[in-house]
């Protein structure tokens, strides 16, 4: 599985980076206007810190505009994945991007049938977002499985990119239903390290050791 930060913080993600865990990198115009800088300044920082998918996403809502912003956008890296909405201008941006071979991210997807009209339309990601699914009372989980089952099916190679991540659980349950990629906050990347059966256990193996006279 692919892990991705959703995060427009350049400090987090020089950080995080160190771990040698990170494939890549969502942001979203809401992260990118806490960002305090540029776009493309932001952008071109994310790209010379991940060599995987930088996910940076149009902001029109007419196929002709995210077009011409995709093109734009994918000119300051080849790791550049245009984001795009689930809408019918969207999804024909996703379409002219894509035959210039642009890799795009198709993103605020809530629902299969949704999927599947992006994988027609050759996303390189579909990103379905688990915790604002979540958040209205539904099992976001299951669109993830969902997803996976028809893509199988028909053998589409988008990928399936888990969004909207809150918490450890939505990773593991999505590592579980077989997406592909799961995209999260820094905070949640930190949380999937621990355990408290872990520290408890090293910090007793520390003690013993130390009250021994062995030495490495
Ligand atoms: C993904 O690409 C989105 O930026 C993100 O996962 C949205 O998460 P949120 O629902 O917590 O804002």
């Amino acid at each position: 599985m692919l892990f991705f930060l959703d995060t427009a913080d350049i400090a987090e993600v020089k950080e995080l980076c160190e771990t040698g865990m990170i494939d890549g990198i969502t942001t979203n115009p809401t992260l990118a206007a806490s960002a305090g800088i540029p776009f493309t300044t932001l952008i071109e920082q994310m790209c010379g810190l991940v060599e995987g998918p930088i996910s940076a996403e149009v902001v029109a809502l007419d196929a002709e505009t995210m077009v011409s912003q995709g093109r734009k956008l994918a000119k300051i890296a080849k790791n550049i994945t245009i984001k795009v909405p689930l809408t019918p201008e969207g999804l024909n941006a996703c379409q002219v991007l894509t035959r210039e071979d642009i890799m795009v991210n198709v993103t605020l997807c809530f629902s299969a049938t949704q999927a599947l009209l992006a994988a027609k339309a050759g996303a390189t990601f579909i990103s379905p977002f688990i915790g604002r699914i979540d958040d209205v009372s539904h099992t976001g989980m299951d669109l993830i499985r969902d997803i996976r089952t028809i893509y199988d099916n028909y053998g589409y190679q988008t990928a399936i990119l888990a969004a909207s991540i809150r918490h450890p659980l939505h990773v593991l349950e999505a590592a579980k239903a077989g997406a592909d990629v799961a995209t999260m906050p820094p905070k949640i990347l930190r949380q999937l390290y621990k355990h408290p059966l872990t520290d408890l256990g090293l910090e007793n193996f520390l003690a013993d050791w130390n009250k021994s006279a062995l030495s490495i």
